[in-house]
């Protein structure tokens, strides 16, 4: 597998393929929308924190239980692992000495202060479209903060990719640093969601595909990829595979709360999404946010998942009993589900005590693959939102991969009306993630 990859990966680093994933133009044109919650005349820092929220630095620069952008967060990628950052104000081991200019440099090109180039898992290709106002708002804040003595690791990265030159490559065939352009013909409101959805949420980075290249496929925006582990589902405007059902209180809902009644709640990485950044947009940004959404064009995406959120099944169980009717070969599941479950999620998927621990109508019980329903039986869910917390314990530990396997086929019967296919190999597979 190396082998294969490291040559078709070279061939795309080396800007063979002219691909076109940025189709946005001209560098210096346009002025940013100023988003609602940030407005140009409040005090910089203030701005700052509301951006950087936006843009969740925080996930990708904190280790769980580490002190906030401190960095050091692991990022495995197919060719060795590579480490976030300090971004504390840390003169010795932070951005310290790091002046205006080297930091607009760093998320306008992806160019570190002493010239090296970064990678992109740290998402400089989306960060390049804010402005330079914006830029230097999230570098006020960070310098507000604390500075934290933590030396950055070095990457651990096969030849050749622990070349940082070999970078420059890559960006000449997939990256343009240029600012983000208003789109004259469209709204006020569009174009603030635009600007929070592609500069600062950077939600394609994990729901639109990448092609060999590691670069996002733009002509497959927000048509569903994965990400450690996880499937980040289709969230284009398809009907059937993707958000075009959802009234836009339902995505406010979600998108803000990490909820929406009869679509299930945000886990794994979407519900960290939502903790560290979403649940702190105003109120007209996330509109705005949801306005841009509905814009983009329908597609059916490589891994279609339709949601029955009433299958039989479901139907014919009460809160407190299942249905009489679940097949043989599910009910090794079934008393799994008994035992470990269904006090919180009940037999109808109506969930007990918190919305959140509402089944019906999720994504996840209705992809057959299973796939995050075997992540989050694996490793829990934690989502804090306002002063509420959504709490899954994790049993990874409890369950032997059999188990997990059947508990998730079960899982996708009673609450999706799927025929599941998880084998114990593929829970196996999941626990490296
Ligand atoms: C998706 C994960 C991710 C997010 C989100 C993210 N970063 Fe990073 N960042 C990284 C990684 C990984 C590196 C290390 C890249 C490398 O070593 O080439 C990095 C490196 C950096 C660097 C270079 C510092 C140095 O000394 O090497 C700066 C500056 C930076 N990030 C700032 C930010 C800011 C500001 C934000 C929010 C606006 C942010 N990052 C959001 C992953 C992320
Ligand atoms: C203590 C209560 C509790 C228990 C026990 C529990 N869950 Fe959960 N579960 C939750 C909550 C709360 C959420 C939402 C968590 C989140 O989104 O981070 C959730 C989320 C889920 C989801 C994802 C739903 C979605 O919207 O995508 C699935 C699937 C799931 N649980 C299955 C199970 C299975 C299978 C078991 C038994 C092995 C189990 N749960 C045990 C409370 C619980
Ligand atoms: C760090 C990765 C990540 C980022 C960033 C992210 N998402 Fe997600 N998103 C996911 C994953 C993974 C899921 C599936 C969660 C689950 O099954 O519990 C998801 C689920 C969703 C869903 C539910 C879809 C469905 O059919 O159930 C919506 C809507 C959504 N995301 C919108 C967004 C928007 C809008 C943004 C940008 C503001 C965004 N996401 C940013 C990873 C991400």
């Amino acid at each position: 597998m190396k082998r294969i990859l490291i040559p078709v990966a070279l061939c795309a680093i080396a800007g063979v393929a002219a691909y076109h994933y940025l189709t946005r133009s001209d560098p210096s044109a346009g002025t940013a929308p100023v988003l609602h919650g940030a407005p140009a005349t409040a005090a910089q820092v203030v701005r700052g924190e509301y951006l950087a929220r936006a843009a969740d630095c925080v996930a990708c620069h904190t280790t769980p239980g580490g002190k906030p952008f401190a960095g050091g967060l692991a990022f495995k990628l197919p060719f060795g692992t590579l480490y976030s950052s300090n971004i504390t104000p840390d003169g010795k081991t932070g951005l310290g000495n790091w002046s205006d200019d080297d930091f607009v440099r760093a998320l306008h090109d992806g160019i570190r202060h002493d010239g090296q180039r970064l990678y992109p898992a740290f998402p400089y290709t989306s960060y390049s479209l804010l402005s330079r106002d914006d830029v230097l708002a999230i570098k006020a804040y960070l310098f507000s903060l604390p500075p934290v003595e933590q030396t950055t690791r070095e990457p651990d990265l096969s030849f050749p990719f622990n070349q940082r030159w070999a970078m420059g490559f890559w960006n000449a065939a997939f990256f343009k640093s240029e600012r983000f352009k208003p789109e004259p013909n469209r709204s006020a409101e569009w174009n603030s969601g635009a600007y929070l959805a592609i500069g600062l949420a950077h939600c394609a980075e994990c729901h639109t595909p990448r092609n060999i290249g590691f670069a996002l496929e733009h002509r497959n925006e927000l048509a569903g990829a994965e990400v450690n582990g996880w499937r980040a589902p289709n969230i284009t405007a398809d009907p059937a595979h993707g958000i075009g059902r959802w009234t836009d209180a339902e995505l406010y809902q979600y998108l803000r709360f990490g909820h929406a009644a009869g679509h299930g709640s945000a886990g794994g990485p979407m519900a960290e999404a939502v903790e560290n950044s979403l649940q702190y947009l105003d109120r007209q940004d996330a509109l705005a946010l949801i306005a841009y959404l509905r814009s983009v064009p329908a597609r059916q995406g490589e891994h279609p998942v339709e949601v029955n959120a009433r299958p039989a099944s479901m139907q014919s169980s009460s809160a407190y009993s299942p249905s009489a009717n679940t097949p043989e070969d599910l009910r090794v599941g079934l008393q799994l589900f008994e035992g470990s479950c269904a006090s919180c999620h009940q037999w109808n998927g109506n969930g007990a005590q918190t919305r959140y621990a509402a089944l019906t109508g999720a994504r996840s019980v209705n992809d057959p693959t299973g796939q995050n329903v075997m992540q989050i039986i694996l490793h829990g869910g934690k989502m804090r939102i306002g002063t509420e917390e959504a709490f899954m314990p994790s049993f990874g530990a409890a369950l032997t991969d059999g188990e997990i396997a059947q508990l998730s086929n079960y899982v996708l019967y009673q609450f999706g009306g799927k025929q599941g296919k998880v084998t114990a190999a593929m829970v196996a597979g999941q626990r490296k993630h």
